[in-house]
C-alpha cells in the first residue's frame, strides 16, 4: 500500500520534469490547496488562527465552545439546526475524546447543504479537510482516483502539516454513487475501510525537497470520516419498513408491538446496498431537512451565504444602494423552490434578476447611486430602475 503511494507521487513528479514550472506548483501543493493560508489573528468571535509561519512543534489546537460554534453556523446554514447540533457534537466527540473517533452519514437531497455545513465547520475549527467526489475513485485506481490519494490531497490542503492531517476531516461526497448493486462500487467501499478503520500509510516525510527521500507513518486513525449522499430511493426502503399504508397512515407499532424507528437505521443502509462492513463502521446517521419557502426565504434575508446579501454588498462598494420590497425575498424562494435543487436554485434565480444590472453598472461606470427591483423582476428581468 505505502509503496504504490509513494511510487505514485513520484511518477507524477516525474511526467512533470518536462516543466520546470509546475513541478514547483506540484511540490508546493499549491494546486489543490482549497483553504486559505493562515494568518495570525484573534476574531471578535474569539476564535484564534494559526500562523503559517508559526513553529509547528508549538501548535495548539484551540478549539471554541461548542455551543458557540453551533450558533456560529447557525448564521450561515439555516433550517437544520438539530442537525448541525448532531454533526457538531459528533465532531466534538472525536476531538475532545482520545479514544472515540467519529464516521457520520448525512443523507439529504442536492441544496440542503450537506456540503456547506462541514466545509462551514472545519473552516472555524481550522481543521484540515478535503472533499472528495466517491465517483472519481476506483479500487485499483485503473481508470481513475485510487483511495490513497484522498490523503494525498487532505495533506496537500495543510500544506502538507502531517500531524494536523493526522486529525484532519475526510468528506467523501457522493458516496450513494458507490452504493447499489454494482460490484466495482462495492470494493471502492471496502478498499475505504482500510483507511477508516484506521491504518498507517507511507507518505514522504519532506515533499518540499523531493531529495529527501525519508517517509512518514501517516496513521489515519484519528481522522473524522463524513459520507454524503442523496440517496434516493431509500426513503422507500423506510416506508415499507415502517409499514405506511396507502392513505399514508403511520403504523406506528412494529409486528412486536415496539415502537418502530422513524429515523433511517443501519438495516435500510443495508437493504439499499451498503456492504455490511462499512454501515458499522458508521455512528452517526444525519438526515437532512428539505428545505421549504420559509426556509429559503430565511436564507437570502439572514443567512451570511445569502447571494442576495452579496449582489447587494457589491453594488454598495460600487456607491449603488440597492432597495427592494420585503416581499421580494418571498417571490425569489417561491421561484427557486419550483425546482428540485434546494437552496442552490437562489443562485439561479437572483444571477438571473442581476443579468441586465451588471450589464447596465459595467457599461456606465460611475452612473448610477440607485437601482430599485420591481416584485416582477423574478420573471421579467428588465424589470428594474437604475439613477
Ligand atoms: N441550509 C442552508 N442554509 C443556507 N444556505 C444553504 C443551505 N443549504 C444550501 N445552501 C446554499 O446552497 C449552496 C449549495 O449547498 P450545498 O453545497 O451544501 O448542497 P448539498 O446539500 O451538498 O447538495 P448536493 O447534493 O447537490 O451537493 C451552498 O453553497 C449555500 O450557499
Ligand atoms: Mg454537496
Amino acid at each position: 500500500m505505502a509503496k504504490k503511494f509513494f511510487c505514485k507521487r513520484r511518477q507524477i513528479y516525474n511526467e512533470d520534469d518536462t516543466d520546470g514550472k509546475r513541478i514547483v506548483i506540484i511540490q508546493t501543493g499549491g494546486i489543490k490547496t482549497k483553504q486559505k493560508p493562515e494568518i495570525e489573528k484573534t476574531h471578535d468571535s474569539g476564535l484564534k488562527e494559526y500562523s503559517k509561519s508559526g513553529d509547528k512543534q508549538n501548535f495548539k489546537l484551540e478549539v471554541p465552545s461548542l455551543t458557540y460554534l453551533e450558533k456560529y453556523i447557525l448564521k450561515y446554514i439555516i433550517g437544520q439546526d438539530a442537525q448541525v447540533r448532531k454533526i457538531i457534537t459528533s465532531i466534538y466527540k472525536s476531538i475532545k475524546f482520545k479514544t472515540l473517533k467519529s464516521n457520520i452519514l448525512i443523507i439529504g437531497n442536492s441544496g440542503t447543504g450537506k456540503t456547506e455545513t462541514i466545509k462551514q465547520i472545519a473552516q472555524r475549527l481550522h481543521i484540515p479537510y478535503t472533499i472528495e467526489d466517491a465517483t472519481k475513485y476506483t479500487q485499483e485506481g485503473y481508470y481513475g482516483d485510487d483511495v490513497i490519494d484522498i490523503i494525498f490531497n487532505l495533506l496537500e490542503n495543510c500544506n502538507y502539516d502531517l500531524k494536523r492531517a493526522e486529525n484532519g476531516i475526510i468528506v467523501i461526497d457522493e458516496i450513494d454513487k458507490k452504493v447499489g448493486h454494482n460490484a466495482s462500487g462495492v470494493e471502492v467501499l471496502k478498499s475505504l475501510l482500510k483507511i477508516i478503520e484506521g491504518t498507517k500509510i507511507k507518505v514522504p516525510l519532506n515533499p518540499l525537497n523531493p531529495l529527501d527521500n525519508r517517509l512518514y507513518d501517516f496513521d489515519t486513525k484519528k481522522i473524522i470520516f463524513i459520507f454524503l449522499g442523496a440517496f434516493s430511493g431509500l426513503e422507500n426502503i423506510r416506508k415499507r419498513r415502517l409499514n405506511i399504508n396507502q392513505l399514508g397512515f403511520l403504523a406506528n407499532e412494529g409486528e412486536n408491538g415496539k415502537k418502530q424507528d422513524t429515523r433511517y437505521i443501519k438495516r435500510d443502509l443495508i437493504e439499499y446496498g451498503m456492504p455490511e462492513e462499512f454501515v458499522g463502521r458508521i455512528d452517526t446517521i444525519i438526515e437532512m431537512n428539505e428545505l421549504s419557502q420559509e426556509s429559503l426565504t430565511l436564507i437570502l434575508k439572514r443567512s451570511k451565504l445569502s447571494i442576495l446579501k452579496k449582489y447587494q454588498s457589491e453594488l454598495s462598494e460600487m456607491g449603488i444602494e440597492l432597495s427592494f420590497d420585503d416581499k421580494l425575498y418571498e417571490c425569489i424562494a417561491k421561484e427557486s423552490l419550483s425546482l428540485d435543487t434546494g437552496a442552490r436554485e437562489l443562485s439561479n434565480t437572483v444571477n438571473y434578476i442581476f443579468e441586465n444590472i451588471i450589464y447596465d453598472i459595467m457599461a456606465n461606470p460611475k452612473k448610477y447611486h440607485q437601482c430599485t427591483l420591481d416584485l416582477d423582476i423574478v420573471h421579467d428581468n428588465t424589470r428594474y430602475e437604475m439613477s
